[in-house]
């Protein structure tokens, strides 16, 4: 085996409730993470030293130096290893990069799928998940996929089941937002309004609007506690998430940090015609379908990987 291609999802957060900052810098969460069918492909191939190659949309704009998500994931695997490995990865882009839809993270859980299977480690599914967490919050749920709610820091994850499939408008924006900045700004919003945020806690509506697959219900459930401070930070987005909803989206919220921000749609035929009027208006860079939940990096590891060569 010479090289392993696996494919990584993006996210959505469907409920994205924000407590109080923690003495580590973190703030603990219920975070519902859903995965939807806009996919990065991770490649591994085996090398005498670590390398990464970016390539597809907005390549230029992802590190490919130590800071890359990908390659801090392979060394922290090649680290469990009992004798020396390496690899060259590279990475085809289709997830917006700092777009709120975990597209590093995703990158991240790729390169650990990839690097397990070429390696032949063996490592279970829990120490992959572990090694995640400790690369980023986002990055365990990219190796799990589907629709599960994430606690912590949003790394513990519990799968949520879900009655259908849901179908999504993302509309991406020009450049993107810098995480940290915007959980800084949600902490300065509710100091400035004296508001001492409650431990967060599971809605249940959402959770029964999912497992009804109930599309109408969840549109009105979804809620982003991260929203405001994104578009503090990037006033034109409260322009991009009116036009989803006057063009009659069931849901319009920003997707986790953003600046992506996602519609929830009626159907496939739905989603193509908001995305169509998107696109051809000023409120986005561009505007793409998908559908969610679909599987995470995990579904193509042992032995079955999306391509062995
Ligand atoms: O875990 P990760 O490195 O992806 O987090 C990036 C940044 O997002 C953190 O440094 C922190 O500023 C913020 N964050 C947070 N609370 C979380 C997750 C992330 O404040 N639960």
């Amino acid at each position: 085996m010479d090289s392993v291609t696996v494919r990584v999802p993006a996210k959505v957060n469907l409920q994205l409730a924000v407590g109080p900052l923690r003495d580590d810098g973190y703030h603990d969460l219920v975070n519902v993470f859903h995965a939807v069918s806009i996919h990065d492909h991770v490649t591994a191939v085996a090398a005498d030293s670590f390398s990464v190659r970016v390539v597809g949309e907005e390549a230029d704009q992802v590190p490919d130096g130590p800071d890359n998500l990908a390659i801090r994931a392979a060394r922290a695997l090649a680290a469990r290893a009992d004798r020396p490995v390496a690899a060259r990865l590279t990475i085809r882009k289709s997830i917006p990069v700092a777009g709120g839809m975990a597209g590093g993270s995703a990158d991240a859980a790729g390169a650990l799928v990839a690097c397990n299977d070429l390696w032949k480690l063996g490592l279970p599914r829990e120490d992959l998940l572990d090694i995640a967490a400790d690369i980023g919050s986002d990055v365990p749920f990219a190796l799990f996929g589907g629709t599960a709610v994430g606690t912590g820091r949003g790394e513990l994850l519990t799968a949520v089941p879900t009655g259908g499939r849901f179908h999504w408008v993302f509309a991406l924006a020009e450049g993107g937002l810098s995480t940290p900045a915007v959980y800084a700004r949600c902490d300065r919003l509710r100091e400035a309004r004296g508001e001492r945020p409650a431990p967060p806690q599971e809605s249940k509506a959402l959770m029964a609007a999912l497992r009804d697959g109930d599309a109408d219900a969840l549109g009105a459930e979804l809620v982003n506690d991260l929203q405001e401070a994104a578009v503090a930070l990037r006033p034109s987005l409260a322009a991009t998430l009116d036009a989803g909803r006057e063009r009659g989206a069931l849901g319009a919220i920003v997707s986790g940090s953003g600046p992506s921000c996602a519609f929830l749609v009626a159907g496939e035929s739905k989603a193509d015609d908001l995305a169509r009027a998107l696109t051809g208006s000023a409120v986005c860079r561009a505007a793409v379908t998908a559908y969610g939940p679909v599987q995470g990096a995990l579904a193509g590891s042992g032995g079955h990987p999306v391509g062995i060569t």
